[in-house]
């Protein structure tokens, strides 16, 4: 179904997100004819420019080569399509902090059709409550005629105290279900469907537990570095930008129990009973559980690239990590005693993100078996070579009695068409009212219930040295030893 006719208005119009990822996810939505025809964008930034000129500017974007580019997300430029598209944006210059700002906005608000109004918060963290309460003071708040949302970045506060305040300010003026955390992990196509992998097919969730299963990883491998946001990355480190919440998402999806229906409230219930089953570390524990490490320099595709404390922007005496490696246990009755280990870090070699779900040994084991811990292992692929891949011991041709391990693998290339960006999924989906790829208030919380003591652990530690990994490496060798002493092992991501 088609979004209803609204106004989206993107606070931090003339910023990175909004022309890498939201224009072009809108620009694509609208050449699918998703979007209503009263579909109106009004973009809010600090710089003067006329709404000629903000649309020039955006198309430059799309149409640019190289890193400038806005991202695949868009599809195919044509002319027509964009013309049509560009005349439903329209520009306001002020400063968000500023009441007039506000005011101008209320007044403008009455020159589009419906009274339906959407808020992307694509501005730096520090501007939401400030924004929050300004559209409080104009009545932008409130749903009289039609709807009013925000939808609110990452990240979501710095640890458990200031997401506790920031959820305490927004609960001031708008109710719990006109707010929307994005997390684009849940938006990409492979992430929705660990979900349908369970719950659609009877075969899996019989196994789905502790009787079954040994241990679980989650990966998350970037080869790429920071680019230009290293102001950013230096206050944030590994932990914040990506186990926080994408991480934490992606465990939740695996580890959840059944929703009683795939309403928004349903799924986040059982999600947040998950992460509030994982118990907070002691900080013997994050000293004996947790890995971090910073990349030094090495070679990555190929390419020759600084280490972390040597790149453009990061003080020398950084102690952010770019590389982070969990032992997390989930206490409750399905899953208690297996490992979920997480990992993830900037300049790895390899970007992919999987979930490999290792089922236990065969309590006797007959056949001679090479590498049979990667045996009976079912990986979620979610991205790059999208597919489900379950691995098992097969007898080798011949006279011999070993078995190797083999693989029956599904490809989403080939068998479905190229999907919406991740984006433009729940850019969609909070058009529509649908908050179940969004994450509920008491989520957020309950994730940093688990980061905010390794932070704060780690912090503590500040005279110890920092381990590091080579650029272009799997990581740092400690992370290895995280899962030996329980006798696993990480995947390969080499
Ligand atoms: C973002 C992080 O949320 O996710 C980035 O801030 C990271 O540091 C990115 O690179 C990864 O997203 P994706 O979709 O490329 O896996």
């Amino acid at each position: 179904p088609k979004a209803e006719p609204c106004v989206l208005v993107i606070f931090g119009a003339t910023g990175d997100l909004t022309w890498r990822k939201l224009i072009p996810s809108l620009f694509s939505l609208a050449r699918k004819d998703c979007l209503a025809e009263d579909f109106r964008i009004l973009g809010i930034g600090r710089r003067e420019m006329s709404d000629d000129a903000f649309r020039d500017d955006l198309r430059g974007r799309l149409t640019a080569s190289g890193s400038d580019k806005g991202t695949a997300e868009a599809g195919a430029f044509t002319e027509d399509a964009w013309n049509a598209f560009a005349a439903s944006i329209s520009y306001l210059s002020g400063d968000f902090f500023d009441p007039e700002t506000h005011r101008r906005l209320a007044e403008r608000m009455k020159d589009f059709p419906g009274a339906n109004r959407l808020f992307y918060l694509a501005t730096a963290p520090s501007a939401a409550p400030e924004i929050v309460r300004r559209l409080a003071e104009v009545g932008l708040n409130r749903e009289e005629r039609g709807f009013s949302r925000i939808v609110l970045e990452k990240p979501f506060g710095h640890d458990l105290a200031s997401a506790q305040e920031l959820n305490r300010l927004i609960a001031e003026d708008f109710d719990e279900s006109q707010v929307y955390r994005i997390d684009h992990y849940l938006g990409k196509e492979t992430v929705q469907n660990v979900l349908f992998f369970r719950f659609g097919n009877a075969l899996f969730e019989s196994v789905w537990n502790r009787n079954h299963i040994e241990y679980v990883e989650i990966t998350a491998a970037e080869s790429l570095g920071v680019g230009h946001r290293a102001g950013y990355y230096d206050e944030s480190g590994a932990l914040r930008d990506m186990v926080a919440n994408h991480l934490m998402q992606l465990l939740a999806l695996t580890a959840m129990d059944a929703p009683v229906s795939l309403e928004a409230d349903s799924v986040h219930d059982k999600k947040s009973e998950v992460w509030r089953s994982i118990r907070p570390m002691t900080p013997e524990q994050v000293a004996s559980r947790t890995v971090r490490a910073q990349y030094v320099a090495g070679t990555v595709g190929g390419e020759q690239v600084p280490g972390w404390l040597e790149e453009p922007d990061v003080p020398a005496s950084s102690r952010t990590e770019t590389y982070v490696a969990l032992d997390l246990r989930i206490d409750n009755w399905r899953w208690a005693g297996v490992p979920f280990y997480l990992r993830t870090g900037k300049r790895l070699a390899q970007q992919v993100t999987e979930i490999a779900v290792h089922f236990h040994k065969p309590p006797l084991s007959f056949f001679p078996c090479q590498d049979c811990f990667q045996s009976n292992v079912i990986i979620l692929r979610i991205q790059p070579d999208e597919g489900i891949s379950l691995t098992f011991g097969a007898k080798q041709p011949g006279t011999s009695r070993r078995a190797v391990p083999v693989s029956m693998d599904f490809c989403y290339q080939g068998n479905f068409e190229d999907p919406l960006s991740a984006y433009a999924v729940l850019l969609l989906d909070a058009l529509r009212g649908d908050s179940t790829q969004f994450t509920r208030g008491d989520g957020v919380e309950a994730q940093w219930r688990i980061m905010t003591p390794i932070a704060t652990a780690w912090a503590e530690q500040d005279q110890e040295p920092m381990p590091t990994y080579v650029a272009g490496s799997d990581g740092p060798h400690q992370a290895e030893g995280l899962l030996e002493w329980n006798g696993h092992a990480w995947r390969s991501i080499a």
